[in-house]
């Protein structure tokens, strides 16, 4: 017989903190699904991560949902892959507990996300500031060789490399070093209304296009994107970057190489473009809109597919758990 060839670990997560947009999906999401048939796949709903910041119970429970309908809708495919939400696998949080325990606040001083939160206004929480070792628990529990996350990310993901690295100096291998994967040309999507930001459900509702907008507000959405000055459809992220941007996204959900979108849009200016662009991302998203009402329309079948999800994620969870127990002096 021959030896089952072990697959290759995939782990990412969203934060259910509002509605998914097309900078999650374009950054993210999509490197998921395209490697879900190849790799084993872990992909959690990291709620606990969304406490970080002040939210309304009731409506945390329903983008907990609408978050997990977004998952599949956009083509995880919940019989490869494991969808669960990590609040439902407490190993994450006694993980996090023990790379408390190895992590140097300067480290998490250092944390660009967490300074520019402070700068945003927001409160300086504990939990805010530990966010990145949660994380790094999240990722080390599953063992993952890739980690396919947003440019944002990349400060968090080094951080969780740092920890397998002194984890396994102290206490012997334990943790392959997880690698970061970044999508080539999706990694940062643009806010629509501000270029120098990246698109964020923090930056206001017109600045991002979620996976469940109305056609009529992506038309509208993608009308009043800021552009920059001159009028010509030009790849150009230094001094064009609004407008790159809208390339990007015009690639991404097209596949037309970024030469050849220049070269259909030479004569046309921003309005034209515009509505090319909208009418190609309303199209894109009504299936996966479809499919979303049609998974929100049967929750009882979507917790099923969560508790399933939860149970398959703990049986690796828990022997990450108990080998690090183990070397650390805990049983
Ligand atoms: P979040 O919703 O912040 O939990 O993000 C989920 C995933 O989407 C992470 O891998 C992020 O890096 C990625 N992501 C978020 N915003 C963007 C963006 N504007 N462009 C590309 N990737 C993004
Ligand atoms: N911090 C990530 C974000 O804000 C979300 C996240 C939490 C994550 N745990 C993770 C991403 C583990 C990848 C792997 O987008």
């Amino acid at each position: 017989m021959k030896p089952e060839t072990k697959k290759k670990v995939l782990l990412s997560g969203a934060k259910p903190s509002g509605e998914l947009h097309i900078g999650n999906y374009l950054g993210a999401i999509k490197q998921w699904v395209a490697l879900q048939d190849t790799h084993e796949t872990y992909v959690p709903i990291v709620d606990l991560h969304a406490l970080t910041e002040p939210q309304d119970p009731e409506k945390l429970r329903e983008q907990i949902m609408t978050t997990a309908a977004d998952y599949i809708a956009l083509g995880l495919d919940p019989t490869k892959v494991t969808i669960f939400l990590q609040s439902a696998v407490p190993e994450h949080t006694q993980l996090m507990w023990i790379l408390n325990t190895i992590t140097s606040m300067g480290d998490l001083e250092r944390m660009v996300v967490y300074k520019e939160k402070l700068a945003e206004g927001k409160q300086a929480l504990a939990g805010l500031f530990t966010y990145p070792v949660l994380m790094a628990a999240d990722i080390l529990l599953y063992k993952p060789t890739v980690v396919p996350v947003g440019e944002d990310q990349r400060q968090h993901l080094e951080l969780a490399r740092e920890l397998a690295r002194k984890f396994n100096k102290r206490f012997g291998q334990t943790f392959p070093t997880p690698k970061a994967f970044h999508a080539e040309t999706g990694k940062k999507i643009l806010s629509l209304q501000d270029p120098k930001k990246k698109m964020s459900k923090s930056h206001g509702g017109m600045s991002y296009i979620a996976i469940a907008d109305a056609p009529d507000k992506i038309r509208q959405k993608i009308k009043i994107a800021v552009t920059d000055s001159g009028s010509a459809i030009k790849f150009d992220p230094i001094t064009k970057p609004a407008v790159s941007n809208l390339i990007v996204i015009y690639h991404l959900f097209s596949g037309t190489a970024i030469k050849d979108i220049e070269e259909k849009f030479k004569n046309s200016g921003y309005k034209k473009f515009k509505e090319v662009l909208a009418e190609l991302v309303v199209a894109k998203l009504k299936p996966v809109q479809e499919k979303r009402h049609e998974l929100l329309e049967n929750k009882y079948a979507l917790v099923a597919i969560l508790n399933d999800g939860a149970e398959k994620a703990r049986q690796k969870a828990s022997e990450t758990l108990k080998e690090v127990y183990e070397k650390v002096g805990l049983t």
